[in-house]
């Protein structure tokens, strides 16, 4: 993995209108406490620690959010373990010739893969959603890309990622990132683009193989290719590991900029902590937000770039 190592010693100090960012995404700012456990290099030089209203004030800022539930993190290791396979399956080579597919045709060979056991268990392929196409490439020419893990339930009945309890998250996290005309935040369907490294369900959303991050991994290069994306927001640790390679905790990995793993396009790297963790470790919130600060700065800064060089 190569890892830029870019200045991320900005400002923290935060005005009205990052205070409104911060309130969409259910965080409170207190006055700056000690930290229980090291902080990465981008808390570490926050004024202000930012806490979740949860805690503090018993505010539900995303509806279902069970604030009962124990901090536990799902942290076990990625698995190289072969998954066993049902006897009854018919698999079939993942088809040839995916990095020179279009849009529509990558769309439509993910629908029909059945190139692992995945394919047995899921009612629908989730390929992705974001912002419609708007030439005859049907690609969505986006500025963001936003990568999770894998489909869970709800998201195989209905063949999109992220409508659970995690995705209403994800979409105030969205909101908050107030990059849009007039300051509007930012939405699935407007400059975004909303995919998962695993297309497939995993059965019971236990955690994906190597082995099927590794068959999957082609999809996602060759949409990265095609919506050539500004910047991408890796959530979690399997989104993490396909796009840059490492399999360290997020803990370590965020707050500095990284690059992708795939050769053929480059664009900087922000990972964060995945919604569905957030929803399960509430404090964690505010690192999220910091994430995003820091994906905001680097978005601005890659934009002021873009029209210095016209
Ligand atoms: N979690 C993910 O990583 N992706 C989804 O689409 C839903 C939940």
């Amino acid at each position: 993995m190569t890892e830029a190592t870019q200045d991320t010693s900005f400002d923290y100090t935060l005005d009205e209108r990052q205070r409104s960012m911060l309130d969409a995404m259910g965080i409170k700012m207190w006055l700056p406490e000690p930290e229980a456990e090291a902080a990465p290099q981008v808390a570490a030089q926050a004024p202000l620690q930012a806490v979740s209203t949860e805690n503090s004030e018993q505010k539900q800022p995303i509806a279902g959010m069970n604030t009962a539930q124990p901090a536990i993190e799902k942290i076990a290791p990625i698995s190289s373990t072969a998954v066993p396979m049902p006897a009854s399956i018919a698999l079939a080579p993942r088809p040839s010739g995916i990095e020179q597919m279009d849009w529509p045709t990558l769309q439509s060979t993910v629908s029909g893969c059945q190139a692992c056991s995945l394919c047995a268990s899921r009612k629908n392929t989730v390929f992705g959603v974001g912002q419609a196409p708007a030439d005859n490439t049907q690609t969505p020419q986006v500025d963001w890309l936003i990568i999770g893990e894998a489909p869970g339930e709800n998201e195989d009945i209905q063949g999109e990622p992220f409508v659970g309890q995690a995705g209403k998250l994800l979409d105030n996290m969205l909101a908050a990132m107030k990059l849009g005309i007039n300051g509007a935040g930012l939405t699935r369907s407007q400059g975004v683009y909303i995919a998962n490294v695993l297309k497939c369900r995993p059965p019971a959303n236990r955690n994906p193989s190597l082995e099927e991050v590794a068959m999957c991994e082609p999809y996602l290069a060759r949409q990265i290719e095609l919506l050539r994306p500004k910047i991408i927001l890796a959530m979690g640790k399997f989104a993490i590991l396909s796009l840059t390679g490492s399999n360290d905790p997020v803990g370590k990995l965020r707050g500095r900029v990284h690059t992708l793993k795939h050769a053929s396009y480059q664009a900087p790297v922000i990972v964060t902590y995945h919604p569905a963790y957030l929803l399960r470790n509430l404090p964690d919130k505010a690192k999220a937000w910091a994430d995003l600060l820091l994906a905001m700065q680097t978005y601005r800064e890659l934009q002021a770039g873009d029209s210095s060089a016209v």
